[in-house]
């Protein structure tokens, strides 16, 4: 009932929505037990002492209730289809503004799968319980009591044996929705791992055809599809076995009326009226008691469906701004950025950077070189704030970043990352990624300093072209020209290159390398790269090995010393040092 609870707050201002929904529904169930009584009347008073003359009425007044029944179930079915839809309205928005301000920690675990069917199916479940299974479930017990009172009120002992089987129907009910309920769950998941199937094959066709895979693709295909379909003839056989067990249980109690009834009518201790009344009131109970599994089923599932949702709603975030978080000024920030031994790590596994320590000064350019898994990007999400430091701090102008508030302080940053992500849109949207109102011309510089103009020129419709959702139709350097001019507009304090050129060619990177010196004029920057000619113009140059800095100093200073840093070198320049008959200065000029 938690549940239940904490999605209420979601509907409060609409609750009126649930009450009119439950009491026309229950109006329409009393209504209907008008009906029984009027076959009564027009047997026993009308038809039998043939009273022609009422006949009309009655038949009148059967019309006028059902019509008024239509009416209450209308109305069940429109506040009930108000009050779902606005909650699911509702808790679609938070959870999705939630997400957008979930921590990167979160990400590091969630499925993208997992999430959709929480933000679609799972809400649809909320959805039908709150709007409409809730009032049906309760309206069950209206039935069951309001019509059994009345059987009652007609003949008790009679009732008393007619309602003998509705335990037994009421056991076989629960128990075929609790056979059905995992089956149709088994199902779900079948499912779910065939459509996984069609979805990974297309998407990573390359891969499949590449490799030769085709065969054992199908056949993965083929017996997922197997299992899909064993799952779909056992729910089969579930329902068509259920049904024939019903109706035999539902027509025991029918034989008891019409015997015991038809007995009691010819001895006159029950009108003819009284029985047909009774007959039609048996059914009140019967429809409802079928449907009992399928009603506290549906509450059992919505009550999942909620736990997951207001799972996702309750999530903490661990990176936020402090009470009193400072306010970043654009304007004020000189861009001087201290790593004080920081030290962190993911989850609880080893720290992924150990005691990180460097001052880059206003301006600064500081490389990042290292094998794979290093912790190079480690550092450049923390200093982003992606997630916080365990030991140590890190600080910008003098102040620990996390006196700043998150979003002043990612203000000041533009990040390439290593992987680029391109969003379905044009190439001038995806470039003034969220930027108000830029002027193309800024659009083309930035894109000309990122050496991306050419390219875009050439395209269908230039700066209009749109791309998919990743990038399609781009190759993996053009993409990345396009992230690098997306981070050159935003104009930052601090400039943050991770592996940003790695997939263009020597030439180009050389060409981006002149535009970023001029755009990196006056910013700091913290560049990551693989290529030592990327880095040669840094202030500082810091090589890491498994989270660690093993070496710090300018260009010139590592190649003179032995260790990773001249070793990298020497391999990268092998041809250059050959030509020159030994070790330099190394090349001013590389291509
Ligand atoms: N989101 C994450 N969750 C858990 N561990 C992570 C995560 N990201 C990175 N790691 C781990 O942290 C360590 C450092 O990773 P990092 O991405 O900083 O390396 P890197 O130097 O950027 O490597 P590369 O050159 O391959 O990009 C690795 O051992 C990696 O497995
Ligand atoms: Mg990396």
């Amino acid at each position: 009932m938690d549940v239940l609870r904490q999605l209420r707050g979601f509907y409060r201002e609409k609750r009126h929505y649930l009450l009119l929904s439950i009491l026309a529904l229950a109006a329409a169930t009393a209504v209907g037990l008008i009906t029984p009584n009027l076959l009564r009347k027009l047997i026993d008073e009308v038809i039998v002492p043939l009273k022609f003359d009422e006949v009309p009425m009655l038949a009148l007044s059967v019309l006028a209730v059902v019509i008024v029944k239509a009416c209450l179930q209308f109305a069940h079915g429109f506040f009930g289809g108000r009050l779902g839809n606005y909650l699911a309205y509702r808790l679609r928005n938070a959870c999705y503004e939630k997400l957008q301000f979930l921590s990167f920690r979160y990400y590091d675990t969630a499925r993208t799968g997992d999430l959709m069917s929480r933000l679609t199916g799972d809400l649809e479940a909320i959805r039908n319980f709150i709007g409409f299974g809730f009032a049906q479930l309760l309206n069950v017990f209206f039935m069951v009591i309001f019509g059994s009172v009345m059987m009652f009120s007609i003949n008790w002992q009679l009732t008393l044996v007619t309602l003998i089987t509705m335990p037994f129907l009421a056991v076989v009910a629960l128990r075929f929705e609790s056979k059905i309920h995992p089956a149709f769950q088994e199902m779900r998941l079948a499912l779910s791992s065939l459509t996984t199937a069609v979805q990974e094959n297309v998407t990573g066709v390359r891969t499949v055809k590449s490799f030769a895979r085709e065969a054992y693709e199908v056949e993965k295909f083929s017996h997922r599809n197997e299992r899909y379909k064993d799952n779909q003839i056992f729910a089969a056989e579930l329902w068509s076995r259920f049904f024939p067990m019903m109706e035999l249980l539902a027509s025991v109690s029918v034989a008891i009326l019409l015997g015991v009834g038809g007995t009691l009518v010819i001895k006159e201790q029950m009108s003819l009226g009284e029985l047909v009344a009774f007959f039609s009131l048996i059914w009140y109970i019967i429809g409802p008691v079928w449907g009992l599994g399928f009603h506290i089923n549906n509450y059992t599932q919505s009550k999942a469906s909620g736990e997951r949702v207001l799972e996702v709603l309750n999530q903490p975030i661990d990176v936020r701004d402090k009470e009193h978080a400072l306010d970043l000024d654009a304007s004020r920030v000189k861009g001087e950025v201290v790593f004080d031994h920081v030290t962190f790590a993911y989850g609880n596994k080893m720290p992924a950077v150990k005691d990180i320590h460097f001052t880059a000064k206003p301006g600064a350019v500081i490389g990042f070189l290292g094998g794979t898994g290093s912790g190079k990007s480690t550092i450049i999400q923390l200093m982003m704030r992606a997630y916080d430091v365990n030991q140590g701090s890190i600080r910008l102008d003098g102040v620990d970043i996390r006196e700043f508030k998150v979003r002043s302080l990612r203000a000041q940053i533009a990040t390439v990352f290593q992987e680029t992500f391109l969003f379905s849109s044009t190439i001038r949207n995806n470039i003034a990624y969220g930027m108000k109102q830029v002027d193309m011309d800024d659009i083309i510089r930035a894109a000309k300093l990122a050496k991306a103009h050419d390219f875009i020129m050439e395209m269908p419709e230039g700066y209009d072209t749109v791309v998919g959702e990743r990038g399609m139709g781009l190759s993996g350097g053009q993409k990345q020209r396009i992230a690098i001019a997306r981070a050159l507009l935003k104009n930052p304090r601090i400039l943050i290159l991770d592996d940003a050129t790695s997939a263009v060619d020597m030439e180009t990177e050389h060409e981006i390398q002149s535009g970023f010196q001029e755009v990196m004029r006056g910013r700091t920057t913290l560049i990551i790269a693989h290529r030592i000619s990327s880095l040669r113009h840094a202030d500082q140059i810091i090589v890491m090995d498994e989270g660690r800095m093993v070496q710090s100093g300018t260009h010139a200073e590592l190649i003179e010393v032995p260790g990773p840093y001249q070793d990298v070198y020497r391999i990268q320049y092998a041809d250059y040092l050959a030509r020159a008959g030994g070790r330099g200065e190394g090349p001013t000029h590389e291509a």
